[in-house]
C-alpha cells in the first residue's frame, strides 16, 4: 500500500484502513506500519480514515486502536458494539473541517438519529470508561487463548493459537502445511465447533484462521462453557 501510494500520490484522495484486520481474521499489523502509513497519507494529503468498526471499543484492547497505534486518523469509525448487541448504530468522528463540508441536512438514511440508538450508545461509551470491561474481555480472552493451547497440547496439528486482548484466533496455515491442507483443518475445526455450538467464524486471506470472539461482558460459567465446548470440538476432530 506504501508503495501504491508512493507511486501514484496524485490518484489517491482517501486511504479507509483497519487498524486491525479483523474482516481478514483478526492480523495485528505493527504499529510501526500504521504510523508509516499515516507519515505517508499526510505528506501527500491524502486522507486516512480509520474502520474501527471491529477493531475499536475495547476488542483489541482499546476504545480507539489508532490511538493505541499512536496515530491519529483524519476520520474514524465506530459501529457494531457501539449498539451494545442490542441496536443498530454507527458513528463517524472525525475532523470538523471535513465533516462541516457535508452540507446540513444533506445526509439522510432511514436509521439516522435514531434516539434509541443514540441513548444505547452513550452509555456503552461510558460504560466503557466506568466499568474495567477491556481488562475483562482482554482476560477472557487469554484464558481462551491459554485453554486452546493446553487442549491441543495433547495432539500434534499443524496449526496455531493466535490473537490478542479479546480475541483468540486458531491459524491452520501455520507450518509447512500446503494451503489446501490448512483449509481442510480450519473447516474441520469449525464445523466441529458449530456443532457443539460454539459460535466461530472461518476466515483469513485464505479462510485458514478460526476467529472466536467473546463477548466483553462475558459471564465466568458462560466462558467456562465456551472452553468446555471448545475441547469437545478438537476431540471430536481429533476421532474422525
Ligand atoms: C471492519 C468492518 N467495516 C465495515 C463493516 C460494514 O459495516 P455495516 O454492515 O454496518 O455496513 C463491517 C461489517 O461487517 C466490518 O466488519
Amino acid at each position: 500500500l506504501l508503495h501504491e501510494i508512493e507511486n501514484e500520490p496524485e490518484a489517491i484522495s482517501a486511504v479507509m484502513v483497519e487498524p486491525v484486520m479483523t474482516a481478514r481474521g483478526y492480523i495485528f499489523p505493527p504499529a510501526e506500519y500504521m504510523q508509516r502509513l499515516r507519515h505517508c497519507t499526510q505528506k501527500h494529503g491524502i486522507l486516512m480514515i480509520a474502520d474501527e468498526i471491529q477493531a475499536g471499543l475495547g476488542r483489541c484492547g482499546a476504545i480507539v486502536q489508532s490511538r493505541a497505534q499512536a496515530w491519529q486518523p483524519d476520520l474514524l469509525v465506530f459501529g457494531k458494539s457501539l449498539g451494545g448487541g442490542i441496536v443498530p448504530i454507527s458513528v463517524v468522528i472525525g475532523r470538523a473541517d471535513i465533516l462541516d463540508s457535508i452540507p446540513a441536512g444533506a445526509e439522510s438514511e432511514t436509521a439516522a438519529a435514531s434516539p434509541l440508538s443514540c441513548a444505547v450508545a452513550r452509555r456503552v461509551l461510558e460504560l466503557l470508561h466506568e466499568e474495567p470491561l477491556i481488562e475483562a474481555g482482554s482476560r477472557a480472552g487469554q484464558h481462551l487463548r491459554q485453554h486452546l493451547v493446553s487442549v491441543l497440547a495433547d495432539f500434534d496439528w499443524p496449526i496455531r493459537v493466535e490473537g490478542r486482548a479479546a480475541t483468540c484466533v486458531i491459524e491452520c496455515a501455520a507450518s509447512q502445511t500446503p494451503i489446501s491442507e490448512a483449509q481442510e483443518w480450519a473447516r474441520r475445526i469449525a464445523s466441529a465447533c458449530v456443532r457443539r455450538r460454539l459460535r466461530v467464524q472461518l476466515s483469513g486471506p485464505h479462510a485458514t484462521r478460526i476467529v472466536m470472539l467473546p463477548p466483553l461482558t462475558i459471564q465466568t460459567n458462560e466462558l467456562q462453557l465456551a472452553c468446555e465446548r471448545l475441547q469437545e470440538a478438537v476431540q471430536d476432530v481429533a476421532a474422525c
